[in-house]
């Protein structure tokens, strides 16, 4: 078979044959040998610390896994992502989302432009909009505060703000209660509205494309819920709705009113635009001051990625220790448990963040990859996963290297005990991952391997600060990968497949296309059409097919 000049790369042989050689190592055994291992394998960033001691890894494993970043030039690819010199090559797009939290003075140039005005000036029309909400200033149709925001949008337009409000919740403005919506079923929508007052409910329609089908479908009822309660549909609207996209002209026909319509670039990809205007009802939560702290955390990390010598890179190291049980051990998937509630939500924007970004087969330039990309990103709070898929963890056939994250403190200082078990649990599960047990003949079932791999990665708290800084090392540690893999992180055109399809078979289920569907497609979906149909002997067409729903023809994000 032949190689790609990845796998034919000195770098990639020498981790080969590296791996073999590591195969019946114990981890254990390389505590027992070496008592400063924590030491010589942990790692500090502000307020982040890792260990990434419990890997099956030595100090040759991390010299040849730098030597491969070596090799592919991941110093470059990070110094060239903080300059917009960066290309989404089969967008034909510039990558420049870490201009939206650069702290500096300096001229954000990007191809002959300086983007830093506008960066601040959507800065500065978000703190308007906090300050006016916070204050009462800004009133519903009758004149009414607003005391609920719900946010609608889906995948990077509804991940990161709802991660970023539910993790920030202890620094949650008092009066203002965020909710979000992103699922197309009606219920999800309906939940969220019965207990809420239309005069004092603010919507944020959130879609860089202003395009996607789910996200329209729920604004469009939320309107009809406002308008069946609001006196006039235009100042209803203008007091009552607010725009994100990086289509404003879009929002502009859909009628939100220019004031209440936030921009931003196209050069932002949808997984990671938290960082721009996408992050407005995250600021509304937690107010301007602390989501621009979240920004500099994000910073932080940046300079980090730029700075750090790569022995001492944060997320250098993730990404590599994840190249290395994907690559050379051939594991499938990744854990990410965080021991914390506020982060119940980071497993599915951490899933969304590479899985989106990383899940392709194809080079940048078009060859077929033979090596794996992305493994299978999955999770949930420790003490949840405790209770469910750590048995697979521990005594199933598959290994899953697990990310820990441990915040040291609680916010609810008067709960310490709790926490303090919630720390207990955390540790326990690292150790046990990397102890097992051995059980007495004939009790075989409570014989458990161990030698299974995880990093640690502690801080202080869940602040802004430390959140952005979180956030930022995985974007970093999934981008890095791609440099190494070689791959597009910024397109997702396996996602436009079924959104195609969807709009194909729509017509079919609405009864509005009254000939067998037969010809385009198979035996399969025509049955399943057909049983939707006898479930809804006359369904409603989407109001979508009507005058004021938006162009929904394919745009990718
Ligand atoms: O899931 C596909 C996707 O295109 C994501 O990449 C994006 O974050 C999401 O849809 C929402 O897109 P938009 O912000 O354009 O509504």
């Amino acid at each position: 078979m032949s190689h790609s000049p990845l796998t034919h790369s000195c770098a990639w042989q020498a981790l080969t044959q590296h791996q073999q050689s590591l195969q019946d190592t114990q981890m254990q055994a390389l505590f027992d040998d070496d008592p400063t291992r924590a030491e010589q394998f942990s790692l500090t960033c502000g307020e982040l610390q890792l260990d990434y001691s419990k890997n099956l890894i030595t100090d040759e494993t991390r010299r040849l896994l730098l030597n491969l970043a070596n090799t592919a030039q991941v110093s470059d690819a990070i110094a060239q992502l903080h300059q917009g010199a960066w290309r989404n090559q089969s967008e034909q797009r510039a990558v420049f989302h870490t201009a939206l939290r650069d702290q500096s003075d300096n001229a954000l140039m990007l191809d002959g432009q300086d983007v830093a005005p506008a960066i601040q000036k959507t800065r500065k029309q978000m703190r308007a909009i906090c300050e006016a909400v916070h204050s009462g200033k800004w009133q519903g149709y009758d004149g009414q505060a607003i005391t609920d925001v719900v946010h609608i949008g889906i995948g990077g337009s509804y991940l990161g703000p709802q991660l970023v409000t539910e993790a920030l919740a202890p620094y949650a403005t008092e009066n203002i209660r965020c909710h979000f919506v992103a699922d197309i079923d009606p219920m999800a929508l309906a939940k969220t509205l019965q207990p809420l007052s239309s005069a004092t409910t603010l919507f944020i329609i959130c879609s860089k494309t202003f395009t996607t089908q789910e996200t329209f479908l729920n604004a469009d009822a939320a309107r009809r819920w406002l308008l069946q309660r609001a006196p006039d549909e235009a100042a209803s609207i203008s007091k009552h709705f607010i725009a994100i996209t990086s289509s404003p002209d879009k929002a502009t026909a859909y009628g939100i009113a220019q004031n209440n319509i936030l921009a931003f670039a196209d050069w932002v990809g949808g997984r990671y635009s938290i960082w721009s205007a996408v992050g407005l009802s995250a600021a509304l939560s937690i107010g301007m001051d602390n989501f621009e702290a979240f920004l500099a955390g994000a910073h932080e990390m940046d300079q980090h990625a730029q700075q750090a010598k790569p022995a001492d890179n944060m997320p250098l190291m993730l990404a590599l220790l994840g190249i290395w049980y994907r690559n050379f051990w051939g594991m499938p998937s990744q854990v990410l448990c965080p021991y914390a509630y506020g982060l119940r939500h980071l497993p599915n924007y951490i899933q969304q963040l590479d899985m989106e970004s990383n899940g392709k087969r194809v080079t940048q330039q078009g060859e077929a990859v033979d090596y794996a990309t992305a493994p299978i990103s999955w999770g949930n709070t420790g003490s949840q996963g405790q209770h469910a898929f750590f048995q697979w963890l521990h005594q199933g056939t598959g290994v899953s290297p697990v990310d820990f994250i441990v915040p040291l403190q609680a916010h609810q200082k008067q709960h310490n005990a709790q926490h303090a078990a919630l720390v207990a649990n955390a540790l326990a599960q690292s150790r046990a991952l990397m102890c097992g047990q051995s059980a007495p003949e004939g009790e075989e079932h409570r014989n458990i391997p161990g030698n299974k791999p995880n990093n640690v990665l502690l801080c202080s708290k869940i602040t802004p600060h430390t959140l952005g800084m979180l956030l930022s090392l995985y974007e970093h540690k999934t981008f890095i990968q791609s440099v190494v893999w070689q791959i597009n992180s910024f397109d997702q055109w396996g996602v436009e497949l079924g959104k195609r399809i969807a709009k194909e078979i729509l017509p079919g289920l609405e009864g509005t296309q009254s000939d067998s569907l037969l010809n385009q497609i198979d035996s399969s979906t025509q049955r399943l059409v057909d049983d939707y149909r006898a479930n809804n002997p006359s369904p409603q067409p989407s109001p979508l097919a009507g005058e004021r729903g938006p162009d929904l023809s394919s745009k990718t994000d």
